[in-house]
């Protein structure tokens, strides 16, 4: 080949090489950002996902802290329950529970009180136990008397008390929202200011 020939060739050579290899490298570009776009994509659902579940969270702590602080008043716990005039025992008798209220009403000579059945130790229900005349949590064994007082096991005081209302027709209502529950802070026993006046 005469060398004008091998010239052109070459440089058409050359071209041609030089076409392909930039073709390559844009196909290669091409496939990084679409295998980049697919990472982000990941990346972004799984974001999204965990913020959304983090919404559900936050909004089910919402719920429920607003049904602690402005519960609702259909006569369940949390809201103002009225005992009516039959349910209220006689002194000395057997305490008169009230499920949806969790509170159990007791009645001496001073008057009567609602007794929150959630235990001060670590927060069991305890029920009234009849064969003793006591209150006898089922988990450490914490004794209460009728009267609420701490007389034995692990409880460091005596039974919470609920604010109570008597009202005119004899019945009585009893305020179950937990920040209202009266707490005897540190004390055990029972004093007589502890009961409301009953007629
Ligand atoms: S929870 Fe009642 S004694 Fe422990």
């Amino acid at each position: 080949m005469n060398p004008l020939l091998r010239t052109v060739a070459g440089l058409g050579t050359g071209w041609v090489a030089a076409r392909g290899m930039a073709v390559a490298s844009r196909l290669q570009a091409t496939h990084g950002e679409a295998a980049a776009a697919k990472v982000s994509d990941r990346r972004s659902f799984t974001r999204n996902a965990a913020l959304g579940a983090s919404a559900v969270v936050l909004a089910n702590l919402g719920v429920a802290f607003g049904m602690l602080m402005w519960p609702n008043k259909t006569g369940d716990f949390g809201s103002d329950i009225t005992v009516s005039a039959g349910n209220i025992p006689e002194p000395g008798a057997t305490p008169f529970r009230n499920q949806a209220g969790k509170f159990y009403i007791v009645r001496n000579e001073d008057g009567i009180q609602a007794l929150y059945w959630k235990c001060v130790h670590l927060g069991c229900t305890v029920p009234w136990n009849a064969g003793e005349n006591d209150f006898h949590c089922p988990c450490h064994g914490s004794i209460f008397n009728i009267d609420g007082a701490r007389t034995g096991g692990p409880a460091t005081r005596r039974l919470d008390r609920m604010p109570i209302v008597v009202n005119g027709d004899g019945s009585i209502t009893v305020t179950t929202n937990p920040t209202m529950i009266e707490a005897a802070s540190g004390r055990t026993d029972y004093l007589p200011t502890d009961a409301t006046p009953y007629p």
